[in-house]
């Protein structure tokens, strides 16, 4: 049996994680990056958000591979022939990419996640259930670029990038990352979940569940800052708020201060007024017109979309 490979991708000459969330407090209006969300309980809290029945893009996307799988795995096939590199973009778990084993058969298995510590387990058990694949766990933040480590790639590979993360890139950041994921693919395709427009109170229950999950999940984030920076956060002190902008077609996420405070933290500290907020996550919501046209923006030549019978998320294979 093989063994996965890890590579540890050191951060671009960025700020270190603490720095970068005392930096995103201190700003008017504060605004953190959604990376912070997953700590160990923000991970599951979000596993516990794709089983609400409120949050509909996990599910939706499954029944279009569930009902659409044959059709995908053989576009897939046309562009890139068996036996090609998968690179699995933010992997986590590596549930999806695993499902969809059967239908690619690929070669050799990319993981790509913001560590590739949180990938060990995950792929040292996915080696054992699949002993002859080249099993690569590779540890990048590619929120800022996409820049996979020389020799991974080399021949057309099939980017995956399910789940509708492309939403929380604003457009021309999504722009340029799709560009990035064009050259990555040396030659190969992109298959990118994409998360549709639709009525703004379907959206807004979707983060803004009745049992208080999404809230948990968004108010965790200061916790895991008291715990990252310091701060002395009260989660009681504040409120999870969502809601759909439909000019800007995106969903924003942020935690309101219920009352007048003050957060410290080694180094600094800043007050909230009543009602001040912190900006968490944007989440766009795209056209299939509108992201089909951002892809041929980003260079690719031949799209092909599935989407379920409400039009509520797509899936979407890019090539040339
Ligand atoms: N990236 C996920 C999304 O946009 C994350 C998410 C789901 C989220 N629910 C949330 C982020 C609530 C903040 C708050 O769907």
């Amino acid at each position: 049996m093989r063994a996965p490979r890890f590579i540890e991708c050191p951060a671009p000459a960025g700020l270190p994680p603490a720095a970068e969330a005392a930096a995103g407090l201190a700003r008017r209006p504060a605004r953190l990056p959604p990376k912070f969300f997953y700590d160990a309980l923000g991970s599951r809290l979000f596993d516990a958000i794709t089983e609400l029945p409120e949050y509909y893009p996990t599910r939706t996307e499954a029944a279009i591979f569930a009902d659409h799988g044959d059709a995908i795995a053989a576009a897939v096939h046309a562009a890139l022939g068996r036996g090609a590199t998968l690179v699995d973009l933010g992997a986590g778990n590596c549930e999806k990419a695993e499902r969809v084993f059967g239908a690619f058969a690929p070669g050799r298995y990319v993981a790509v996640d913001i560590s590739a510590g949180y990938l060990r387990t995950t792929l040292e058990r996915l080696q054992q259930r699949h002993p002859a694949l080249d099993v690569v766990g590779v540890g990048i933040d590619f929120s800022a670029r996409l820049a996979l480590p020389a020799g991974l790639v080399d021949a057309p590979a099939l980017l995956f990038y399910p789940g509708s993360s492309i939403g929380n890139f604003a457009p021309t950041d999504a722009l340029r990352l799709l560009r990035e994921a064009r050259e990555a693919a040396r030659g190969g395709a992109l298959l990118i979940g994409v998360d549709l427009v639709k009525p703004a109170d379907v959206l807004e229950s979707a983060y803004d569940d009745a049992l208080g999950v999404t809230a948990a999940f968004n108010l965790n984030l200061l916790r895991h800052l008291n715990r990252l920076l310091g701060t002395d956060f009260d989660v009681r002190d504040w409120r999870h708020v969502a809601f759909f902008d439909a000019a800007a077609s995106r969903i924003e996420m942020h935690l309101q201060a219920r009352r007048a405070l003050a957060v410290r933290w080694p180094g600094g500290g800043r007050g909230f007024d009543a009602g001040e907020r912190i900006h968490t996550e944007d989440s766009y919501k795209w056209t299939l017109a509108g992201f089909e046209a951002l892809l041929r923006e980003a260079g690719f030549a031949r799209v092909q979309a599935w989407t379920d019978a409400r039009r509520w998320f797509a899936l979407l294979l890019a090539a040339g």
